[in-house]
């Protein structure tokens, strides 16, 4: 099987495509925690002052759009639309990035609202300030909900990152494509490809799991 796979000229092919879906999940989930982190800390003012503000208000209209719109029709508007011309490798960077923000924001709010209320509380009575109190007492205990959620994020972008071959942007899922339509034969490049999505992301889960002990040990004072 491994011989049909790779034989001829396909495995650079399939390397090719391995690189473009490798990099554009890398690229991506740095500029969505980048955007995301900005995302979270607008939605955040409103938990704040109690009530919603503008810069809240705005980035839940973004994440409710982004969320409630198929990741595969986003793809194609900025292929066709706003990026239009533009190297596949961006366009894909930009679109999972812009996509996955949305996703990381809800991620990282919810890991902040997730510490309980007593500690904001708890440091503000100690006469910190709500941005140092942010910083030191609730971040560090936020980052235990949000680390393990970030990782599982970047796994659906290995697999989510499958849809570029919908505008011809060239990734592992692509690349099985032009293999099948140049061999009539399906069974090898599909299952061949399936594995080594498997194997990634048996990886970053095993990886992601000694993470999540660590950080949980770290918790029995
Ligand atoms: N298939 C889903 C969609 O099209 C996945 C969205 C991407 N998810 C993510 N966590 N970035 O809406």
């Amino acid at each position: 099987f491994y011989k049909a796979f790779i034989s001829g000229k396909r495995y650079l092919m399939y390397l090719d495509g391995l690189k473009m879906t490798i990099l554009v999940s890398v690229l991506a989930i740095l500029l969505g925690v980048a955007l995301g982190t900005v995302l979270a800390l607008m939605r955040l003012t409103a938990e704040k002052k109690g009530k919603s503000t503008v810069l809240s208000k705005i980035a839940y209209v973004y994440i409710d759009i982004i969320r409630g719109t198929p990741t595969v029709t986003q793809l194609m508007i900025m292929f066709f639309v706003i990026l239009k011309g533009v190297d596949g490798l961006i366009v894909g960077t930009v679109t999972f990035g812009l996509n996955s923000a949305a996703y990381v924001s809800e991620i990282i709010r919810a890991g902040i609202l997730a510490v309980d209320q007593g500690q904001m509380e708890g440091g503000r009575s100690l006469g910190l300030s709500y941005g140092q109190t942010m910083k030191d007492i609730i971040l560090p205990q936020a980052i235990k909900n949000i680390l393990p959620a970030l990782g599982n994020e970047f796994i659906v972008l290995i697999k989510e990152t499958a849809i570029l071959g919908y505008v011809s942007i060239v990734d592992l899922s692509k690349a099985a494509d032009f293999v099948i339509s140049r061999t009539y034969e399906a069974l090898t490049p599909l299952i061949g490809t399936a594995v080594i999505y498997y194997l990634i992301v048996k990886v970053l889960t095993l990886v992601l799991n000694a993470v999540e002990r660590r950080l949980r040990q770290s918790d029995k004072r």
